[in-house]
């Protein structure tokens, strides 16, 4: 087992990698625990890995986006009350990012924080150490939410075998994400191990979560609170939020993202700050491959484009914000995109 550890102003605490699934072991030793689990996690390993968790303290969550909200809080904090009405108790989620959200908002609120541990099943790989909790409102995507880490997160990548497709490469796409904004070497050795990752080889996939960890750390470090340098791990959102309302979601969120990027180098090398050489190394090595799926013409109308950006929460100032890469793998963030730049890599998107 490795183990990277985590530094955080609320608390400090550990990743573990385990390919074994001993995690299992360690958890059970712990008192007034119980579980919540993702019920396609359930299904799939209920009769595996997770079959001795039948006679422990199980409640499965349906899993959409549109149950990220306050009324399933308030139906877990019912739930969980009735299982262990104990405000030393642990809470163990097992699932995906939306069953991140959902429980470790109810492990931040509840009693004012119950210690939490942390099972991700899917490929999104960091955004189990973001200490965030988010829950849509309305038509609000993360719209409320608290800043809660867990106290221990197991990664074992096994889970990742039985990931539908679509989520699979979405996680891929913030993982080059990450190694990209990691720089020059660590997008070397991403567009190096991706033959291998979209094989679902277990060492790759565990390698690729590790250094997207570490990229990770290396710019919430300083920023947990993401008032600065953290918002640069928004690359790729200002259009890729965008594709993703354009396309209704037909492009999945990470996928959406590697669309972004390429929008956001055509509009750095539009302005000479990226070199059409590195756009094209970038586009050909690491975001063209793993695009499984790629928007229609007809869905890439400026028009919308524009609107759904100027939405965009993350919009400071006047101006469209933009975070761009230059040459040398360095990150800027500017605030005066204009609506003739948007134009213009759109059509070189399409052409
Ligand atoms: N809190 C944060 O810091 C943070 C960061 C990034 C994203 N998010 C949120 O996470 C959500 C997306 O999370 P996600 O991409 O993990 O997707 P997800 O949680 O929606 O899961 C995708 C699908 O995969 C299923 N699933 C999960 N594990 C599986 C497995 N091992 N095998 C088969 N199926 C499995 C789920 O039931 C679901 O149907 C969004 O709501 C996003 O806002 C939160
Ligand atoms: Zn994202």
């Amino acid at each position: 087992v490795s183990v990277i550890k985590i530094k955080s102003n609320i608390r400090d605490y550990e990743v573990c990698f385990d390919m074994t699934g001993e995690f299992l072991e360690s958890i059970k030793s712990i008192p007034n625990r119980f579980y919540i689990i993702d019920e396609n996690v359930w299904r799939f390993y209920s009769g595996s890995l997770l079959a001795e968790l039948k006679s422990e303290n199980v409640i499965i969550q349906p899993i959409s986006e549109e149950r990220k909200n306050i009324e399933s809080v308030l139906s877990l904090f019912d739930e969980v009350i009735k299982h262990a009405a104990k405000r030393n108790m642990t809470m163990v989620s097992i699932g995906g990012g939306i069953l991140q959200d959902i429980s470790g908002f109810v492990a931040s609120t509840l009693y004012r924080g119950i210690n939490w541990i942390f099972v991700p099943t899917t490929y999104l790989a960091d955004s189990c150490i973001g200490s965030k909790t988010s829950l849509n409102y309305k038509s609000f995507k993360n719209l409320i939410g608290t800043f809660y880490p867990p106290s221990k997160v197991y990664i074992h990548t096994p889970f990742l075998r039985t990931l539908e497709n679509t989520d699979f490469y979405s996680g891929l796409g913030e993982v080059v994400k990450l190694h990209i904004i990691g720089g020059s070497d660590k997008a070397k050795r991403i567009g190096d191990l991706l033959p291998r990752i979209e094989k679902r080889n277990m060492d790759a996939l565990e390698t690729s979560v590790k250094q997207s960890l570490l990229i990770k750390i290396s710019y919430i470090v300083d920023d947990e609170f993401d008032v600065g340098r953290r918002n640069l791990l928004n690359f790729g959102h200002c259009f890729g939020h965008a594709v993703e309302s354009m396309t209704n979601f037909y492009i999945p969120h990470g996928l959406a993202v590697t669309v972004g990027i390429l929008l956001a180098n055509r509009v750095a090398s539009l302005r000479k700050l990226l070199s059409p050489k590195l756009e094209e190394h970038l586009a050909a090595t690491l975001l063209f491959p793993i695009l499984i799926r790629k928007p229609d013409k007809s869905d890439l109308n400026v028009g919308v484009l524009l609107e759904a950006m100027k939405k965009d929460k993350k919009r400071t100032g006047e101006g469209l914000a933009l975070i761009m890469m230059k040459d040398g793998y360095e990150m800027v963030r500017v605030n005066d995109l204009t609506e003739g730049e948007v134009v213009r890599a759109l059509e070189a998107i399409e052409g």
